[in-house]
């Protein structure tokens, strides 16, 4: 670090178990790309959104709670953010601050890395910030879409948002579609026993995919391998979105499989 270095960072509460420092830093490093990445605990999105301005710093990844109220603090808004109606990514431009959403690209990297999602059905579980990102990033890509989730009401709405069929959690007897995304917090640690779906509703050669990263292989995951299925992990999602912002930010190309060990070596 020195006197040009260029100073990025992510803005949450909380942020203490964010793995994005390593994965930014050990990108930053490994391209030669004079940049540091720092987690900032963050209150007041607005102040903090003050300071990008105030302080120089060149770009921010934005996580809970404040990726829908941060878009009031910006300049301007790239329209699928403004679709999605959540900000995970800054850029400052010489003092212009544009938020963009890389949640869905990256959900997108990586499912189309392992499948073909055009003309094929998804289904969603879950119907919160994730699944709305997710959503439109498989439909972007000409997916249709089913949301499946537990309350009602809020699967309702997404759907209806989205142009998506709906399904409540509880109704679900089998899955009649070849690709699945987890986007709930169900089977997260310190909960690794749960699983969001029963066993019996997954069938060979379907693609599942999760979003939940911690533990990297979920039960969900064990028993979709075990059935024969194709998985994709969390780390994967994580990666990709976080690819899409190294690119956005240094205008480099992100060096994936590096970042992937960093993740996975924290984990
Ligand atoms: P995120 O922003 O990560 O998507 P969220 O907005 O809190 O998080 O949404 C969490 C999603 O996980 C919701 O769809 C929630 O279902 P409800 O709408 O019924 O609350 C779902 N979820 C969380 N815990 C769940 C559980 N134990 N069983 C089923 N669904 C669960």
């Amino acid at each position: 670090m020195n006197s040009t270095t260029s100073l990025y960072g992510i803005f949450g509460n909380p942020v203490g178990h964010s793995l994005s420092p390593v994965m930014h830093n050990s990108a930053f490093s490994a391209v030669g790309y004079n940049g540091t990445y720092l987690a900032f605990k963050v209150i007041d999105i607005g102040t903090a959104v003050n300071g990008i301005r105030a302080l120089g710093i060149k770009g921010v990844s934005v996580t809970i709670p404040h990726k829908v109220s941060v878009i009031d603090f910006l300049d301007d808004v790239d329209e699928q953010a403004r679709r999605i109606g959540a900000v995970n990514t800054v850029i400052n431009r010489d003092g212009v601050l544009k938020g963009y959403n890389s949640d869905g690209l990256g959900a997108v990297k990586a499912l189309t890395e392992k499948t073909v999602v055009r003309d094929r059905d998804v289904v969603i579980l879950g119907a919160g910030g994730s699944a709305r990102a997710v959503g439109f990033g498989v439909i972007s890509e000409g997916a249709r879409v089913t949301i499946v989730n537990r309350t009602v009401e809020k699967g309702e709405r997404l759907a209806r948002e989205l142009g998506a069929e709906f399904h409540p959690l509880s109704d679900i007897k089998k899955i009649d579609a070849p690709i699945l995304i987890n986007t709930t917090s169900v089977g997260m640690s310190p909960h690794a026993n749960e699983i969001p779906v029963k066993e019996e509703m997954l069938d060979m050669g379907m693609v599942i995919m999760d979003i939940v990263y911690n533990p990297v292989k979920t039960r969900l995951l064990k028993t979709a391998e075990a059935m024969g299925c194709e998985t994709i992990d969390g780390v994967a999602m994580l990666v990709y979105q976080g690819a899409f912002q190294f690119e956005l930010w240094t205008g480099m190309k992100a060096p994936i499989d590096v970042m992937k060990k960093a993740v996975y070596g924290e984990l």
